[in-house]
């Protein structure tokens, strides 16, 4: 493609675009409220078949100069959200915060950071987004404070014994809820600190300086409903649960999943389903299949939960050429309820956690993608996708495809659609919050500031710097991932079987070859992704599609018939293909 062929299918993408503004704004029209996100098409279960996409409001696009992005900066960009065709932002933490945690610190939560803009500008971000078709969800983090925040300052101060005191967890020693792990562990040594103004100690599972609420204090629990009311009356269409296994404390457990925690999630949903229909919550429940499941209830807690165990494995399938370690945690986890769904990732704003692996796979998965001890942190590595993936674009393209084919909402983490690096030399997960790269001028087109003001430097490197890797170069460059990444998101949207269908594992004799088949009412498709490096053969056994004929979905292109005996497919070096099985009688002109 040309040029200028490029430059027509932008335009009519466009003009497409236009066009569906306009069918919106008439839906709007004729649905005669006037409460945001009504427009949307009435389906409670519209989280179901969504792609979500996750952004660092501070890293995307800064709208007013001053060196860090903000909802001004982001409004200007959900143009190009919108034709990457993401149905879901999910915000990082946008409250005040001293920002020791990248916002995960919050010291109030109900306004914004005043660095990334007002509740107005929220407001509006919000509107222009719905008008888009796009829904917001916002990380909420319901566990801990800020040590800042008011309600801290003013339980330190109580005297002990005083309702104020008892919105944190106090101690006067520390041999307390000993089974409970510590997280952080490159930076805690412990889940106490002292608190000299209180003279006591308060407890936190994550940084010291983020006492956990305690929730055992009914106040707490009224305080969040609170919290999340105005949010949603807001007009914003769901949360991410942050830390959400770690609320409550038990002696003698290690203090996470506990059954209060659950009870208070049903009271959560219950706030949800009778006032604000249509929104979604979305569970970080970094824990085993068997736990995560939990928070969904009977359908009665949280709508998604993110599928953390799956995604080490990907990687680790990826390096040992071997489709079994996805296989069988796929075995091993539990059905869901009917109204849920899963949350599935490669890459998220945090390190690669390693914490749902064996020992063993742990030290293979850190020999393999670690290699420099700078990239580990914590339980985890501290890295982006392409990076992890030696920039390889075929193993790029490989892991998307195995992550869209899988029963879940595929969240992508933002700048992983153009193949962005990473920088190992930040502080924390700095390193993977760098400015997002628009262009290849100044900046990477991220802001128009001092390079000294901006938040975090952008990367600069010759391979994965800016002007190597940008948003402008990729939309001009007819086979860039970009472009890939915008056809293929299309291509699993067209087809409800991913968010809806069902999934039956193929255990092939080629252990390289990661084979299944999702259903979905009519619709049969057959996913078959090669962990090799090198081409393969597989033979599958399609005998229960005898007579159908399988199309490749990507050209549309058929392929022989499937017959009685194994179907033999060859695959390129970590190629995929993905087919929709067509029977002989659907593929007949009615
Ligand atoms: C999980 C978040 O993803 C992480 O970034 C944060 O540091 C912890 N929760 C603590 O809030």
């Amino acid at each position: 493609m040309s040029d200028l062929e490029a430059t027509e299918e932008l335009d009519a993408a466009q003009a497409e675009m236009d066009a569906s503004q306009v069918e919106l704004e008439h839906v709007r029209e004729t649905a005669g409220e006037n409460q945001p996100g009504h427009w949307f098409e009435r389906d409670p279960l519209w989280f179901k078949r969504a792609l979500f996409y996750e952004i660092h409001i501070r890293g995307f696009f800064d709208g007013n100069g001053d060196g860090t992005g903000d909802f001004r900066g982001l409004i200007e960009k959900l143009d190009y959200l919108q034709w990457l065709g993401v149905d879901v932002i999910w915000l990082l933490p946008m409250y005040p915060s001293p920002l020791r945690d990248g916002g995960y610190d919050i010291a109030d939560f109900t306004s914004i950071h005043p660095d990334l803009g007002t509740t107005e500008d929220f407001r509006h971000f919000v509107e222009e987004a719905h008008q888009r078709g796009i829904r917001v969800i916002a990380d909420l983090v319901m566990n801990h404070t800020s040590s800042d925040h008011p309600w801290f300052q003013r339980a330190r101060a109580a005297a002990p014994g005083t309702p104020e005191r008892d919105w944190y967890v106090w101690s006067d020693e520390i041999h307390k809820y000993e089974d409970a792990r510590i997280i952080f562990v490159d930076t805690e040594t412990s889940n106490w600190t002292w608190d000299e103004q209180a003279g006591a100690f308060y407890w936190h599972r994550f940084f010291s300086h983020q006492p956990d609420l305690n929730f055992d204090n009914p106040d707490v629990g009224d305080a969040m409903i609170e919290v999340l009311r105005f949010w949603l009356d807001l007009g914003i269409d769901g949360f991410r649960l942050d830390a959400i296994p770690y609320l409550y404390e038990r002696e003698g457990t290690n203090c996470e999943n506990l059954p209060e925690t659950h009870e208070f999630l049903r009271r959560v949903r219950r706030e949800v389903d009778e006032n604000y229909p249509d929104r979604v919550l979305l569970a970080e429940a970094n824990q085993w299949p068997a736990d995560v499941v939990q928070y969904y209830g009977d359908g009665d807690e949280c709508h998604m939960c993110f599928h953390f165990p799956i995604m080490p494995r990907m990687f680790m399938s990826l390096r040992r050429e071997d489709a079994t370690p996805m296989i069988e945690i796929l075995e091993n986890t539990p059905e869901i309820p009917e109204n849920s769904q899963w949350g599935l990732f490669l890459r998220n704003h945090d390190e690669l956690t390693l914490e749902m692996v064996t020992d063993e796979e742990r030290d293979y998965m850190y020999e393999e993608y670690a290699k420099d001890p700078r990239m580990k942190l914590n339980v985890g590595i501290r890295r982006r996708l392409a990076p992890l993936l030696d920039n390889g674009r075929d193993e790029i393209e490989l892991m998307h495809a195995i992550l869209f084919s899988l029963p879940g909402s595929p969240v992508l983490y933002y700048g992983d659609e153009i193949g962005m690096g990473d920088n190992v030399y930040l502080g924390d997960r700095d390193g993977v919050r760098t400015p997002m790269q628009w262009t290849g001028d100044r900046n990477g087109g991220f802001s128009r500031a001092d390079f000294a003001a901006l938040y975090a430097p952008p990367l600069m490197d010759p391979v994965y710097g800016y002007q190597a890797v940008n948003v402008e170069a990729q939309l001009r460059t007819p086979t860039s991932l970009l472009r890939w990444m915008h056809k293929f998101i299309a291509l699993r949207k067209e087809h409800p079987v991913f968010g809806l269908g069902t999934l039956e594992a193929l255990r092939p004799a080629n252990a390289r070859i990661f084979a299944h088949i999702r259903r979905y009412e009519d619709d049969v498709v057959l996913c078959v992704h090669n962990m090799a490096r090198s081409a393969q053969a597989v033979e599958l056994d399609l005998s229960a599609f005898d007579g159908y004929t399988p199309i490749e979905m990507l050209g549309r292109t058929p392929f022989p018939k499937i017959g009685e005996l194994p179907y033999l497919l060859t695959l390129a070096p970590r190629g995929f293909f993905w087919f929709q099985l067509v029977s002989e009688r659907r593929r007949q002109p009615r």
